[in-house]
């Protein structure tokens, strides 16, 4: 039985790529979750796979070597899928260090433990031995607005604290490949949505504040574009990599389907006018009325867009959910677990909320 190490498996791919993996390869695989529960990470996205023996959790600091190490000893890993990160653009800007030391310093360790462990004397490394390293877009810096797209090839430009430390983590990871010919994969992937996303981002937090009558804040002219794959086609695309992949290489994925953000939020006002039931009480506050411009995010990029032509080449992964059904099923999940959306936006949330964004 084959056994993955995943990081950040509470956060919000991390939780949905645990999820895909149980559903296809169900008792055949066992997953270990090492995360330290940061305001992103949240139990409640893993509570129907608690219960099983092949499922184990570890809260651990990735940065924390001796727990890593601890982990690597006591079990035979086959599979790294590194997650864990800090992930918002805006909470980098606000507050850089932890970015690196989570993003930098815990790529680091996770790749040196992971080597430790499976480097031979003479520097091979066993067969079937991959680490995976998630990685985004936004290492790629920022494209016209009238033309170009993110390859593989395409030189490293990051413009964000976010993106700085994602793009070093990479180099990392490279590095680890060319000097200890250490088996590894990079995936860059572009912006994500669908379930258990955390409402700190575009899709969930507009969601969020529509079906409550809130202002739906916009940065900037609204105009600027990212091209949105489901998650659940981000986590089949993480296993196609770790299946067929060539090792050392680096796979883009993304979802062919750019949109300015101010088009996603009239879709997501549209689709939940659509769902919403005629006597539902939310369906009256829910308007395009509550859009409202405010300042622009510092250093905001302007357009991201993938060219997903290597991993649909060498691998055969295409994106399979069109956007319109994605945001239903996505508004969908959101209406059946109000709860989840409850319980993490009370306490720290709403600090957040106020500190960043001064409309009510
Ligand atoms: P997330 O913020 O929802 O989840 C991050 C998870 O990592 C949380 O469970 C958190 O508790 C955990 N974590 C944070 N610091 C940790 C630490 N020091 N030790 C252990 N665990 C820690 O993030 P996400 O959106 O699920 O993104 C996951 C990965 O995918 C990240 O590496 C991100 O850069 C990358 N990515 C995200 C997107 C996107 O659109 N969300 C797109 C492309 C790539
Ligand atoms: P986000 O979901 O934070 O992802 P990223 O910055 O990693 O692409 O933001 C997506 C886009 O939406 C980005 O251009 C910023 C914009 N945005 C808003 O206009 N308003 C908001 O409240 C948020 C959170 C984002």
């Amino acid at each position: 039985m084959r056994t993955y190490l995943v990081t950040g498996g509470a956060g919000f791919i991390g939780s949905n790529y645990i999820h895909y993996m149980f559903g296809k390869y169900d008792n055949e695989i066992r997953i270990i979750n090492v995360d330290a529960l940061t305001y992103a990470g949240n139990p409640e996205n893993l509570q129907e796979v608690e219960g099983r023996e092949n499922y184990t959790f570890v809260r651990a600091d990735i940065c924390d070597k001796e727990a890593i190490t601890r982990i690597f000893a006591e079990n035979d890993i086959d599979r790294v899928v590194h997650f864990a990160a800090e992930s918002h653009v805006d909470r980098s800007i606000k507050s850089p260090e932890v970015f690196v030391r989570t993003n930098v310093l815990g790529t680091a360790v996770m790749l040196n433990c992971a080597r430790e462990a499976w480097e031979r004397p003479d520097g091979t490394y066993p067969e079937g031995k991959r680490f995976l390293h998630v990685s985004t877009d936004e290492v790629y810096g920022s494209l016209e607005e009238d033309g170009g797209y993110f390859y593989e090839t395409t030189p490293y430009a990051p413009h964000s604290p976010y993106s700085a430390s994602k793009a070093s983590s990479d180099m990392l990871v490279r590095a680890y490949m060319d000097t200890y010919h250490f088996p590894a994969n990079i995936t860059n992937c572009s912006n994500n949505y669908g379930p258990y996303q955390f409402p700190e981002k575009l899709i969930p937090l507009i969601i969020n504040n529509a079906l409550q009558g809130k202002k739906l804040p916009v940065y900037g002219d609204g105009k600027n574009v990212r091209d949105w794959l489901y998650v659940e086609d981000h986590a089949k695309a993480i296993d196609m990599v770790q299946e067929k992949g060539r090792l050392f290489e680096t796979y883009n994925i993304g979802g062919h389907n750019e949109k300015q953000n101010i088009e996603i939020i009239h879709i997501i006002i549209e689709t939940l006018q659509e769902m919403l039931a005629a006597d539902d009480p939310r369906r009256a506050l829910v308007s395009p009325d509550l859009i409202t411009y405010v300042e622009d995010r510092k250093g905001h990029d302007r357009r991201y867009a993938i060219a997903p032509d290597k991993i649909r080449d060498e691998i055969g992964w295409e994106p399979e959910t069109m956007f319109r059904e994605g945001i239903r099923r996505t508004i969908g999940w959101y209406f059946a677990h109000e709860d989840w959306m409850k319980n993490v936006t009370s306490g720290e949330y709403q600090k957040y909320y106020d500190d960043m964004y001064h409309v009510k």
